[in-house]
């Protein structure tokens, strides 16, 4: 019942999307966990098939895969150190680079580039060549990375209407929850005049440990034992990570063109257990805020520590939670938030990015 079950959802694939993944750590191997897991799902319900074309990675290689490649293996090839003796076994001569490797793709149909290689600061590489040369190759691109709308948002975005492909990031900033297809699909002309939000999961954690009267270093180790803080959680302690996601929605949605550079930037270094302690006192919360406004034409961004009144809804987002508040001309303020959050939604961001880009390629069929 199960294989005829599968057969006819998979009769309403009419063409498979070929993956080629760029960086496959973490992020990349739950997405397509969630791919491999409901398989069948995406075909019932959005005629989405799929097979893997390739992997590009730093230190493990690259390769095309043979067409009978099973994915599950895959997987567990990263999971268990071995992915670059698979890798090894793939077709042809193994690209040297991933640059390369994108290149030896260019042209595939129904190609999709999964790019999820760590945040760069300086010129946001490697994610925007990456990107800059799957959307010239005629690739959709999705992607977790928020380098490469922090630091190059118009261009790729213009590359992409150019050449009829779709550059999606919606994972980028606030894990699964949506905010860029928000507004894409369901808020229609209006305009974003600014936002507030919390977006960094190691810092915001650190605050809420550091009320009950942790050290900020306590607090990392803590997260890091328990898997949630990086083993260099320097990109978030000193707020680039937060600085770059208020790039990210600065550009996408108030077409700022600012990178993490333009953003007025403080970490948690400055502030104390004390400080946290009394303001917590006074009935109020000090977070890391993300916030942009404008100013005249230009966009004045911000991610910093500010100290917020206990009502404000963001001061409620402890721990992991996220959450965004947008200040809209049409429709007022509008809050998104979620409460908890981590890889597995940011997983799942990319899986409706790639549901999005599946539909747009049946409607062009
Ligand atoms: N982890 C999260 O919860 C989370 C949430 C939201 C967004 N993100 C973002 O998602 C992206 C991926 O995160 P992750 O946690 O999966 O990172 P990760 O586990 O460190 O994996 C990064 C991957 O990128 C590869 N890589 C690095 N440079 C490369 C290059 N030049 N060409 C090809 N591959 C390259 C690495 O290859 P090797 O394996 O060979 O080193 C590795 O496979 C990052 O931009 C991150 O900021 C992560």
């Amino acid at each position: 019942v199960n294989r005829s079950k599968r057969r006819d959802s998979e009769s309403r694939v009419t063409t498979p999307l070929n993956l080629a993944f760029v960086g496959f750590g973490l992020v990349a191997r739950r997405f397509l966990e969630l791919l491999i897991v409901h398989r069948q799902r995406l075909a019932a319900e959005h005629a989405l098939g799929w097979r893997m074309l390739g992997v590009a990675t730093a230190r493990h290689g690259a390769a095309l895969f043979p067409s009978d490649t099973e994915p599950r293996q895959v997987v567990a090839a990263a999971e268990t150190g071995t992915l670059s003796h698979l890798l090894a076994t793939g077709q042809g001569s193994p690209p040297e680079t991933t640059l390369e490797f994108l290149r030896l793709i260019h042209g595939v149909d129904n190609l999709v580039v999964v790019e999820n290689t760590p945040l760069g600061l300086d010129g946001g590489q490697p994610g925007v060549d990456h990107v800059r040369t799957a959307l010239a190759g005629g690739a959709d691109v999705i992607t977790a990375n928020k380098s490469p709308a922090a630091f190059a948002y118009r261009e790729l975005r213009d590359l992409a209407v150019t050449n009829r492909c779709r550059f999606l990031f919606e994972g980028a900033v606030l894990d699964g929850l949506p905010v860029f297809s928000l507004l894409r699909h369901t808020l229609p002309a209006l305009r974003v005049r600014g936002f507030r939000g919390i977006v960094n999961t190691t810092t915001n954690h650190v605050l809420s440990a550091m009320e009950h009267g942790d050290t900020i270093d306590d607090a990392v180790t803590a997260m890091q034992t328990a898997g949630v803080a990086e083993a260099d959680p320097s990109k978030d302690i000193d707020g680039w990570d937060a600085a770059a996601k208020t790039a990210v929605l600065a550009n996408a949605l108030m077409d700022a063109e600012i990178t993490p550079h333009d953003v007025d930037r403080e970490g948690l270094s400055s502030v104390t257990v004390d400080d946290v302690q009394a303001s917590r006192r006074n009935g109020k919360r000090i977070k890391i805020v993300a916030s942009a406004k404008r100013d005249g034409h230009k966009v004045v961004a911000a991610a910093r520590p500010v100290e917020l009144d206990g009502n404000d809804p963001l001061a409620g987002l402890t721990g992991t939670a996220k959450g965004l508040e947008l200040d809209t001309d049409l429709l007022g303020r509008i809050h998104i938030s979620k409460p908890s959050s981590g890889v597995d939604h940011t997983a799942y961001a990319l899986l409706a990015d790639l549901v999005e880009v599946n539909r747009r390629r049946i409607e062009q069929s």
